[in-house]
């Protein structure tokens, strides 16, 4: 079956915010410790972070990074990490010693390296409204008062004016500390809202939410009036316990209705009319969650080797293939499509854990993943516009819980830019053992075609120390003709550009 595609760049569906490739780092393994901050690495600057990581962060614009946590934020105590004596303190949430030497003016510094948007999550577990202010009070004010003082006396005169904050992280999870009811939560977000807007009210507010209807409702009637942003979060395969990782049909069976927590959020916000006044934060997301047992939940005679070494195989490369990419790259199509309520998502981790930047002492590895952000965030438009086909091949999938689906193989997305000539189609072909043949059929004012996608050899195929099997591929198609032809690959994401 041959698929024609149709594009009318006259209809647009508006452009996307660019924070929908944004990223998260939490005090979790070795995202931030050993991570990007290692002041003993041979890549370390002047402040202790990784040049060479910070070189790949750079070269995909991360527009904004969520920071600390995460389950590690509902029990952090900002004012312990700032200023000349830091106090190491025991992590409850990831049940480690945390020397503190990674705080507040750390994490600012290294958003400033990488010229991008600092987003704090703050404490709503174990921390007060106060604790939450006068986060904000360090960060924001000019002068006023004992926190805009102590950020001065620690070397930083001018105010770092953060402008998205997020009150709390899934404290509707029992496994958060310090969860919360959904009458609670109403209750003490509104609170915080009114102090942190009272601070700063240039901050743009979000806070922890999920596809619920009771837990939102109760939030946005009591809060909705302060709220910028609701966050969700998403973790598909979910595996924290076992780490019996979904294979790749299974994985692109979640893809089938990988934006249905975004209908539901839209339609809340929608009936309480509040969707033209809060965007959706998909702030953290993947495709898998991270994988670190026993540490939720309170068992007895769990030794420390049963919760802190397992995390490790979070670093085994081996598991992020093809099926990451092409998930991640629907994902990232279906946020572009989703471009009029959704306005930021945070890949779930950017470095190490499941992130798509690894880093060992030698050097890093650029996982499938990274090769997806370069693709949507260097080589796709901004705008998106109508794009249809007739008819698309459908196969049948079994999604992991055994159910069996039909599942379209194509995906197709297409863009403009807005300040140049051209449109950019992204184009995702499921499909693990099957090429896809192509038809550009309508006209376009381009007159180059460029081809860029990552395919690998086979679904499983990923990078690491010694491998470099995911890469992106560049070809020149030449001048544009109406109806040309292009064979997808199997398992690919593709780039054409007609230019
Ligand atoms: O597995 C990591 C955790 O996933 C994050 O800390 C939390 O926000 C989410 O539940």
């Amino acid at each position: 079956m041959q698929v024609h595609i149709q594009v009318n760049d006259k209809r647009s569906y508006g452009q996307r915010n660019p924070m929908i490739y944004g990223h998260f780092i939490e005090h979790f393994h070795r995202q931030i410790y050993d991570g990007i901050y290692d002041p003993d690495s041979i890549f370390a600057d002047e402040d202790g972070f990784r040049t060479d990581i910070m070189e790949a962060m750079k070269k995909i614009k991360i527009p904004i990074l969520r920071w600390p946590g995460g389950c590690f934020v509902s029990s952090y105590h900002w004012k312990e990490a700032v200023g000349k004596a830091r106090t190491p303190f025991f992590d409850k949430a990831w049940r480690v010693e945390d020397p503190n030497t990674f705080g507040t003016d750390e994490y600012l510094a290294l958003c400033k390296k990488l010229d991008c948007e600092p987003y704090i999550c703050t404490n709503a577990g174990t921390g007060t409204l106060e604790e939450m202010s006068d986060w904000v009070e360090y960060c924001n004010l000019d002068y006023e008062g004992q926190y805009a003082k102590w950020r001065i006396e620690n070397g930083h005169r001018e105010p770092y004016n953060v402008k998205y904050w997020s009150v709390g992280n899934e404290n509707y999870g029992a496994w958060e500390i310090g969860a919360k009811s959904a009458e609670e939560w109403g209750r003490l977000t509104r609170e915080a809202a009114k102090m942190i807007k009272h601070v700063d009210p240039q901050t743009e507010l979000s806070a922890a939410a999920l596809a619920d209807v009771d837990w939102n409702v109760n939030l946005l009637q009591d809060c909705g009036e302060f709220l910028d942003w609701i966050s969700i979060h998403e973790y598909w395969d979910m595996v924290p316990e076992k780490n019996d990782l979904a294979t790749y049909e299974q994985c692109m069976a979640y893809t089938i209705d990988i934006d249905h927590t975004v209908d539901e959020i839209r339609g809340l916000l929608q009936a309480m009319k509040l969707d033209k006044k809060i965007k959706i934060a998909f702030d953290e997301w993947n495709l898998r969650s991270w994988y670190h047992p026993n540490v939720h939940t309170i068992r007895q005679g769990v030794d420390k080797k049963d919760y802190l070494d397992p995390r490790n195989a979070n670093d085994d490369n081996s598991q992020y293939t093809m099926a990451d990419a092409v998930f991640t790259a629907s994902f990232l199509s279906a946020m572009n499509r989703n471009c009029d309520i959704v306005g930021m998502a945070n890949f779930a981790p950017v470095v190490n854990t499941r992130g798509c930047i690894y880093s060992y002492p030698e050097g890093i590895v650029l996982r499938s993943t990274y090769h997806v952000f370069d693709l949507y965030v260097n080589y796709l438009g901004d705008t998106i516009i109508d794009v249809w086909a007739e008819e698309l091949p459908v196969m049948q999938v079994t999604h992991k819980n055994g159910e069996d689906l039909e599942m379209e193989t194509i995906d197709i997305l297409a863009t403009k830019w807005s300040d140049k000539p051209g449109i950019a189609l992204a184009l995702i072909n499921k499909h693990p053992m099957e090429s896809q043949k192509i038809k550009l059929s309508f006209s376009a004012s381009g007159n180059n075609v460029k081809w860029y996608g990552i395919c690998g050899e086979t679904p499983n195929s990923y990078n690491d120390v010694d491998k470099n099997e995911v890469t992106i591929f560049e070809e020149d198609l030449g001048d544009f003709t109406s109806n040309m032809e292009v064979e997808l690959h199997p398992h690919s994401v593709n780039i054409i550009q007609i230019v």
